[in-house]
């Protein structure tokens, strides 16, 4: 599927739970992707991180790769990596359909944002909590996605940090519709709906859905809470 087609069908879907294979049971990962296609989530959110520009260590290539040969589901690859440039064609190759890079990470956000768009990946830019909004206002007409990191990148399992919230605000007035907004970190089903308010579209969920024995009704739980009215 082009990426055009991705992004459409993931703005249709809002708000999307996304759950971030971070937490998953890595021996029995197919058998995870089944469990999640049945829960009917939209996408896979997958964090690739390099213990330097993060203090943590996850996986990369191949593990997309395995992802990509049993699931149809796109994949939203997320990357917190230093010199994030050298990788952005493997990760294309191993099967991305989405590649966030952090803004933190390279003086060159806009020309990279345009190499991932010329591989017809959909093209991301992600934020910690600390960098203001500034920072990716040069990129706004450059990606197809903005990632507002609403814990500081590393670890699952963190507080949700509600200056999220204002900056979803202001950037979804900032883009209008042009550009998907993605909130990753600590959301949960107390602070899921705040997060559709403010704007996000595609809500990333790691321990509320894997610390729980039912993975559909954890994903159907958080998707009534984002939009109860
Ligand atoms: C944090 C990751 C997140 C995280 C989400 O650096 O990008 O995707 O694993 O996990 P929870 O939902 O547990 O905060
Ligand atoms: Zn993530």
């Amino acid at each position: 599927m082009s990426r055009r087609r991705h992004l459409l069908s993931l703005r249709q879907s809002a708000p999307a739970v996304l759950p971030s294979l971070l937490l998953c049971d890595f021996a029995n990962l197919e058998r995870e992707v089944r469990q999640l296609e049945r829960a009917g989530v939209q996408a896979l959110h997958l964090d690739v991180m390099d213990g330097r520009f993060v203090p943590n260590l996850t996986y990369g290539m191949p593990i997309v790769e395995a992802l990509r040969g049993v699931t149809d589901l796109p994949l939203d690859v997320h990357l917190m990596i230093d010199e994030p440039a050298s990788y952005i064609k493997q990760f294309h190759r191993a099967g991305a359909d989405i590649i966030t890079i952090h803004v933190e990470t390279t003086q060159e956000p806009v020309t990279l944002l345009q190499q991932i768009r010329d591989l017809d990946c959909g093209a991301g830019i992600a934020l910690n909590p600390g960098t203001p909004l500034e920072r990716i206002e040069s990129c706004l007409g450059h990606c197809d996605l903005a990632l507002v990191m609403s814990v500081d990148a590393g670890f699952g399992g963190q507080s949700f940090q509600p200056v999220a919230l204002e900056k979803l605000q202001s950037l979804r007035q900032m883009v209008g519709d042009e550009v998907l907004l993605e909130v990753d970190g600590g959301v949960n089903k107390e602070t899921v709906r705040d997060c559709f308010d403010a704007g996000a579209q595609l809500l990333v969920v790691g321990s509320a859905i894997f610390q729980q024995p039912d993975y559909a009704a954890a994903v159907q739980n958080l998707t009534n809470s984002a939009s109860l009215t």
